[in-house]
Parts: structure tokens; C-alpha cells; sequence
């Protein structure tokens, strides 16, 4: 058996990415006679016919690596059919790789635009296998994906530090971490570094109730707060907002960020001393968590069985600790929220902690 194997890394980069490149080729190294090829930037590189034929060797030394030794590339999904200024038909383009190249298949490793570009090519015909990569563990029918864990540590880290010179000052600290839609990131590291109020995208805050919540520490002798607040969290009101109202609100506000919006309000309705902290991309930095490598070589060498078994349109998903398929069709266009009946969110409750 032969099989010449494209690959590529798409959408935010995160740890772990080299560890899974590595899982897929080590493995299919070991079980069939390959080729492997690295699209380089994503899908980008796949329209443009960038890429490279890679040796075993490229695959050594890489499972520690932050990053992603294939580059990548943010290549909306809403704008693929799309025809560009320059001619370019972005999906012929990419066929036209796939067929040059003659391959048998193409990993794509990505969080959630990537699965739906995944998924398109899979309707135009061509095998491919997806990965589930994001730091917002928001992927549609896996518990968990790669690149979430380390970003939780990274995240973590930042909090434990805010805490000590929170305590010091007796300041109220606000810590703004990654997650547009999805809140899994700061429910988790605000739960792991003890924050005493979580603010996420799924459950719209109310100041009032903040500020209630910090009060109430106050009270109760403690001189310091922590807020842990994903990018994406809206208020109330703003939850009430057409998307078209929401933006002209925002833009009106002179700035987006969540976390010094409410800073501000803090710190104009109450006497607390505050401080914003914003990680930013350091939560998609640096060497992969432990946990992260045993899952990306866990996915990686998984799609090497799946192409073996020639077996494509498919996702892999972690399902209570164990790899298994999802149709690229039926999770390609769903988000996994946190939702009401979220266990950690009664977990928080009970020890405290205000969702605003
Ligand atoms: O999708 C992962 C993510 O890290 C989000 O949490 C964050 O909002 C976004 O990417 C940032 O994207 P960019 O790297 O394009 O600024």
C-alpha cells in the first residue's frame, strides 16, 4: 500500500500542532509506505500551491515545539466560494493542488472554520481527514482538543500571579482572556485560579451584580478581587442588541476590550483600586502542556489508522477519553457552547464564585 499524504495547519496557531504533525507522520511512517507532503500557511497555501515534500527527519525534534513547523494561515470560510478581485477561484485552486499533487488524501488540523472548509473540499470530492485543534475547546462533538490544556496552564499562571499582587494592593484585578464566542478557557482557568467572579460569552454579565459581588468580599474582610472575563462577554443590555446596533454601540464606546470597559465602571461607581491584565496571544505561545502531547500524538497517529482504512469525511473526536469519528458534514457548521446546565457552572457557584 502507497499513499501520498497532504497536511496542513490552519487558523490560530496553538501548542501541540507539531506534536499531532509528528503523530501523523511517525505513524503512518510505521504502517504504510508514504509520502508526505506540508501545504504550507493552510488553505492559503493550498491556493496558492505552496508547498513542500517532506523527509522523516522534518518530523524529529518537533513534539515539544510550539507553533507549527507548516505555518499557517486564517482563510475565512464565508469567503471561499467567493470569487477574488484578482480571478482567483479559491476552490478550483485547491482542487487543482490536490489532483497536481496526486493526492490520496489531506489532513487538515483546525479548530472551527477549518472543519468547514474541511468539509467543503470533502463535498467537492476530495478525502479528508480533520484534526480538532483550538485553545477555545469549542469544536462541535469532541470533549476536548488540542491545544486547550496548555492554553489553560498558560492562563492559569497568569491568574496565580495577578493573585499575589492583587493581595498585596488590595486591588481589583481584571484578567481578559481568549474566547470570542466560547468561554470554556477563562470557565476553566478562573475556576482553576480561584477567581471570584467569571465573566463569559454564553451567560451575558449584569455590572450591577459585579459590583454587588465585590462589595460583598469587601465586606466579608477580603480586601482583593479577581475577575476572570472572556474577550467575547457581553452585558445584559448588549445581549438584547441587534448585531448591526451592537457594533455601532461598541464603536461609539472608543474601545472594544471587555476588560477595561468594565475598569472602568468599577472604578467609576465604587472605591476600588483596579487593574487590567491581558495575556493575549502568550495563550497560544510556547511548548505544549504534557497533556497536549499524549492527545496530538493520540489524534495523530488515530488519522494514520483512519488512512490506512482509507477512511475520509471524517473528524476525530475525543469521547470520555476515547478517539473515535465524526462525519465532517454533521459537525462542521455547530459550535460546542457552554450551556446552562454546564456542571462546572454549579461547581463555581457552590465555592463562591459571581457569573456576573
Ligand atoms: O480561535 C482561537 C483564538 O485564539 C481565539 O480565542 C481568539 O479570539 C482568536 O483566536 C484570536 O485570533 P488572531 O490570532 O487572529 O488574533
Amino acid at each position: 500500500m502507497k499513499r501520498k499524504i497532504g497536511i496542513l495547519t490552519s487558523g490560530g496557531d496553538c501548542p501541540g500542532l507539531n506534536a499531532a504533525i509528528r503523530g501523523v507522520a511517525k505513524a503512518s511512517y510505521g504502517m504504510f509506505d508514504c509520502k508526505i507532503i506540508g501545504i504550507q500557511d493552510g488553505f492559503k497555501g493550498l491556493i496558492e500551491g505552496r508547498y513542500k515534500e517532506m523527509n522523516s527527519t522534518d518530523f524529529s525534534g518537533i513534539l515539544t515545539r510550539g507553533g507549527t513547523i507548516l505555518g499557517t494561515a486564517r482563510t475565512p470560510f464565508k469567503k471561499m466560494r467567493k470569487i477574488d478581485d484578482d480571478g482567483v477561484d479559491k476552490v478550483k485552486s485547491m482542487v487543482k493542488t490536490y489532483n497536481k499533487l496526486e493526492l490520496d488524501c489531506l489532513i487538515t488540523l483546525g479548530g472551527n472554520g477549518t472543519h468547514k472548509n474541511a468539509n467543503l473540499l470533502r463535498e467537492e470530492g476530495l478525502n479528508v481527514i480533520g484534526l480538532p485543534k483550538t485553545i477555545d475547546n469549542d469544536i462541535w462533538g469532541t470533549d476536548i482538543s488540542f491545544g486547550f490544556h496548555s492554553a489553560l496552564d498558560i492562563a492559569t499562571e497568569v491568574i496565580d500571579r495577578i493573585h499575589t499582587t492583587a493581595d498585596s494592593h488590595d486591588r481589583v484585578m481584571i484578567i481578559e482572556l481568549m474566547g470570542h464566542k466560547a468561554g470554556w478557557l477563562t470557565l476553566y482557568a478562573g475556576i482553576a485560579g480561584g477567581a471570584d467572579v467569571i465573566l463569559i460569552p454564553e451567560l451575558p454579565y449584569n455590572e450591577d451584580r459585579i459590583i454587588d459581588a465585590l462589595n460583598m468580599r469587601k465586606k466579608s474582610g477580603k480586601d482583593f478581587s479577581i475577575i476572570v472575563v472572556a474577550e467575547g462577554a457581553i452585558s445584559e443590555e448588549e445581549a438584547l442588541m441587534s448585531k448591526s446596533d451592537f457594533k455601532t454601540y461598541r464603536e461609539e464606546q472608543g474601545y472594544s476590550a471587555v476588560s477595561y470597559r468594565l475598569a472602568d465602571a468599577i472604578t467609576n461607581r465604587t472605591e476600588f483600586e483596579t487593574r487590567v491584565t491581558v495575556p493575549g496571544h502568550q495563550q497560544r505561545g510556547g511548548s505544549p502542556s504534557a497533556y497536549d502531547r499524549v492527545l496530538s500524538t493520540t489524534l495523530g497517529a488515530f488519522a494514520a489508522e483512519m488512512i490506512a482504512n482509507e477512511d475520509y469525511g471524517k473528524t476525530i473526536s475525543i469521547i470520555n477519553n476515547v478517539a473515535k469519528t465524526t462525519p465532517l458534514e454533521e459537525m462542521a457548521s455547530k459550535l460546542k457552547l457552554v450551556t446552562k446546565e454546564e456542571k462546572l457552572l454549579t461547581t463555581a457557584r457552590l465555592v463562591g464564585v459571581s457569573f456576573g
